[in-house]
């Protein structure tokens, strides 16, 4: 039982990363991040990264987490908001978490294009990993103390590894629904 609820946490603690990435593809159809401009014959990042994916996916992200944390207030944990710490931290790690998934992504698609791959090819590790990577190394830069006490010290380790093997059956998941739908090109 105790297992589950600490694998559930670090689901739970990872929200505000996961999101961004769903939010993105609502949100994109504006103009490219890159502005269609090439670096050594290839696209910069493509037209599957938009400003408006970025900025609406992130807004969406910090949305989630201050939900998160009011839910956390509304159940009297004021100085633990329900695993993200007391005020103003938490809020700072919300942010890092969303705005580390999709500079996360954005990596992604600057690797996959210097390696020659087209906007929606399949990549995988990369493709299902950029997001929460991005996110764990920007809370491991700037709150590593969160980082460790939430995903590394005793128990909670077990959260970071149920995120991390959970993590590409979600991704895919979501993807397939997402195109079942309509709204993503590609299933993956
Ligand atoms: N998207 C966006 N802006 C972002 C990220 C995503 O507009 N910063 C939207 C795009 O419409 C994109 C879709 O979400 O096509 C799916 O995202 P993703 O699978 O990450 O992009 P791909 O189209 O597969 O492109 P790439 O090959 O560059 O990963
Ligand atoms: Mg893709």
């Amino acid at each position: 039982m105790d297992a589950i609820i600490v694998a559930l946490s670090g689901f739970w603690l990872m929200l505000p990363a996961f999101v961004p990435n769903s939010a993105a593809v609502l949100f994109g159809g504006g103009k490219p991040i890159d502005l269609n401009r090439s670096w050594r014959g290839k696209r910069i990042l493509g037209d599957g990264k938009t400003w408006t994916g970025l900025i609406g996916g992130i807004s969406a992200g910090i949305a989630v987490g201050v939900i998160q944390m009011m839910l956390g207030a509304s159940m009297g944990d004021k100085n633990g908001l329900w695993g993200f710490g007391s005020l103003p931290t938490a809020f700072g790690i919300v942010i890092a978490l969303a705005v580390g998934s999709l500079l996360g992504d954005l990596t992604g698609a600057f690797i996959k294009r210097r390696l020659g791959l087209q906007r929606g090819a399949k990549a995988p590790v990369l493709d299902q990993y950029n997001f929460i990577a991005g996110a764990l190394i920007a809370v491991i830069l700037f709150f590593p103390s969160w980082f460790m006490s939430s995903f590394v010290d005793g128990a909670s380790l077990l959260g970071l590894l149920t995120v991390l093997i959970v993590t590409p059956i979600l991704h895919r998941s979501v993807n397939i629904y997402g195109h079942r739908l309509g709204l993503k090109k590609e299933p993956w």
